[in-house]
């Protein structure tokens, strides 16, 4: 077997399409936020999520320090919102339209969105599993295509 480098390894795991949320937490000066590709659905039973988080996010401590976050599913044309919520900006949430859900952000025009209560975190490299125990899941009004990762892209042309 050869050596993979890093840069390999986003190439061909870039060949996976995803779809785009934005993590969300209540934190003691506002709402905050972060995009995230790698999400999924875990459990059925009991009804289980999964978050990757870089170690170096900074909505993980508050994540941590709430111990509750919301997963926010990205419509299509929400990319702006997708790239907001990928910076490091303050204030992410200024121009964001939201509401919050049992002390839970919940970003305006997605196409679904899940709360949950933080259940565990597992060490994973140089990433923390976070597991959500979900306690409310609600599906947007408008249906819509989902806004979609492929290739190191927003979007999924060939
Ligand atoms: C499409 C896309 C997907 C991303 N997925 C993740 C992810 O699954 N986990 C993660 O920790 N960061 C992910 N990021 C990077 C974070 O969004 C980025 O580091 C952000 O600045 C973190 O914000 P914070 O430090 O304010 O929490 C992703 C970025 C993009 C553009």
């Amino acid at each position: 077997m050869r050596p993979v480098e890093p840069e390999r390894f986003r190439a061909v795991m870039g060949q996976f399409a995803t779809g785009v949320a934005v993590v969300t937490v209540a934190g003691p000066d506002g709402p905050r936020g972060m995009t995230a590709n790698a999400v999924a659905s875990l459990s059925l039973d009991p009804l289980l999520v999964l978050v990757c988080f870089d170690r170096q996010a900074r909505t993980l401590p508050e994540i941590e320090r709430t111990g509750r976050f919301g997963v926010n599913v990205l419509a299509a044309g929400q990319e702006p919102v997708a790239r907001q919520f990928a910076s490091k900006d303050d204030g992410k949430f200024d121009q964001v339209g939201h509401f919050l859900h049992d002390g839970i952000p919940v970003i305006e025009g997605t196409l679904a969105w899940v709360g949950c209560d933080l259940d565990s975190l597992v060490p994973g490299g140089d990433h923390l599993i976070g597991i959500g125990a979900v306690r409310a899941a609600e599906l947007g009004p408008g249906g819509g295509d989902p806004l979609v990762w492929f290739r190191g892209r927003y979007g999924a042309r060939r």
